[in-house]
């Protein structure tokens, strides 16, 4: 029998207890092990809870305990999980967790301890919820050199996103709908400013190439400022928004990552990707596109990637599963500034036909877009050639200068 700890109780840590304990013989068949639950760590006191006698506020009690060989860290953000996943590693014990802001902040620290204490530092859930995506890239794709990963990887906001274009909701009903049904962060602001899907991406950037792309590196962009007005015009042009995390290798070494709304067309297989759902493809120099698609958030999703988590470790309780990548560096995330992109803009002019012709001498080739009960002096358009971010800020700036204002700007996805 091996004993295991989990740290946290709140939505996703009352779903791992429950699939450990609901799925108690099986796990065993499948662990060659029975897995029993010792500890259960959380500040709350949780009275008439059948898990009643196996609570404590004592981290302590849990890393001085010989006997506990996996712990599961879900209480999610920076501290004191940080130090506790360091301290349990330190003290021999192999860690899984969900926690995404760990993994992106220090996961190459954590990896490395990992590989210097002999133990297993797994995280399949901290990316696409219930989707195997950790492994598939770190094991299956191993024969490939990956080029690219994009994807819808925050299942919160993409269920807003799907909701506005649905049924028009409100931005507002629709996050605390998704709240409601424990898909947000405790803090939702981590997901509809991109910083969840931030997080998300620097993980699967870091494990496909190798070296740590961390948070304050990638240009990062929520979907706060999208309005029903753009959430139409997508539709016009033939496709929708999606929270896009894409991450590219570059042929002088560097990669690209972005986190952004974009236009996604019709075509692409993740315009199709609605609700809470992630999708996330991956492409290989000799798989070609590989799309990996399920639920991204929600207890028991979660719970079962943190669950197949525990089950390999105690698994590899000897033989340790190697994860790595590198530090990373300064100079290795090329600056959002250098990147070509296609863009969709929203304008309003006095004189729209003219100022929409004025854009067009700048952009060149562009496609004006047109919509029923568009207002006083509103004009669209996607542009047609891809240019340096840099080279668009200035010709949106020229625009403005003659009396052009700009209500938005949406990249325009190539997936
Ligand atoms: N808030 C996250 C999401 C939870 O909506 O995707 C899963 O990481």
């Amino acid at each position: 029998m091996v004993e295991v700890a989990v740290m946290g109780y709140g939505v996703v840590g009352s779903g791992v207890v429950e699939v450990l304990t609901s799925h108690f013989e099986s796990i065993a068949r499948r662990a060659k092990e029975e897995i029993r639950i010792k500890y259960i760590l959380d500040v709350r006191d949780f009275p008439g809870s059948p898990f009643a006698e196996k609570f404590t506020n004592s981290f302590e009690q849990i890393l001085n305990d010989p006997e506990v060989k996996v712990v599961a860290e879900v209480i999610g953000g920076l501290e004191p999980a940080y130090d506790y996943v360091k301290r349990c590693m330190l003290a021999g014990k192999s860690v899984v967790t969900s926690n995404k802001e760990l993994v992106a902040a220090k996961g190459a620290e954590l990896l490395k301890i990992a590989q210097q204490q002999n133990v297993n530092f797994l995280f399949e859930a901290s990316v696409g919820g219930g989707i195997p995506i950790i492994r598939p890239i770190s094991q299956c794709l191993a024969a490939n050199d990956v080029i690219e990963i994009a994807g819808i990887l925050n299942g919160t906001t993409n269920f807003i996103l799907t909701k506005m274009i649905r049924e028009q909701m409100s931005f507002q009903d629709a996050l605390s709908m998704a709240q409601r049904l424990g898909y947000a962060e405790r803090n939702p602001e981590a997901d509809i400013e991109g910083y969840d899907a931030c997080r998300k991406i620097c993980i699967l950037a870091s494990l496909a190439f190798g070296k740590h792309v961390y948070p304050d590196q990638v240009y990062t962009k929520g979907i706060t400022d999208l309005t029903l007005a753009d959430v139409e015009y997508a539709g016009i042009w033939g496709g929708v928004i999606k929270l896009i995390g894409q991450v590219k290798k570059l042929d002088d070494g560097r990669v690209e990552v972005v986190v952004a709304p974009m236009f996604i067309s019709r075509d692409s297989q993740l315009s199709g990707v609605d609700d809470v759902f992630n999708g996330i493809l991956v492409r290989g120099d000799a798989t070609g596109d590989i799309v990996f698609y399920g639920k991204g958030a929600g207890k028991l999703p979660t719970a079962s990637a943190v669950v197949a988590d525990i089950i390999d470790c105690v698994k590899h309780i000897k033989a340790r599963k190697y994860l790595y990548w590198e530090d990373g560096s300064s100079d290795y995330v090329a600056p959002y500034e250098e990147s070509k992109i296609a863009v969709y803009i929203r304008a309003q002019a006095a004189e729209p036909d003219a100022a929409f012709e004025a854009a067009q001498k700048k952009f060149g080739a562009v496609r004006r877009l047109y919509r029923a009960n568009a207002s006083e002096g509103e004009f669209a358009f996607v542009t047609g050639n891809v240019l340096p971010v840099t080279d668009i800020k200035a010709k949106l700036c020229e625009l403005k200068q003659e009396g052009v204002k700009v209500l938005s700007m949406v990249r325009i996805s190539d997936l």
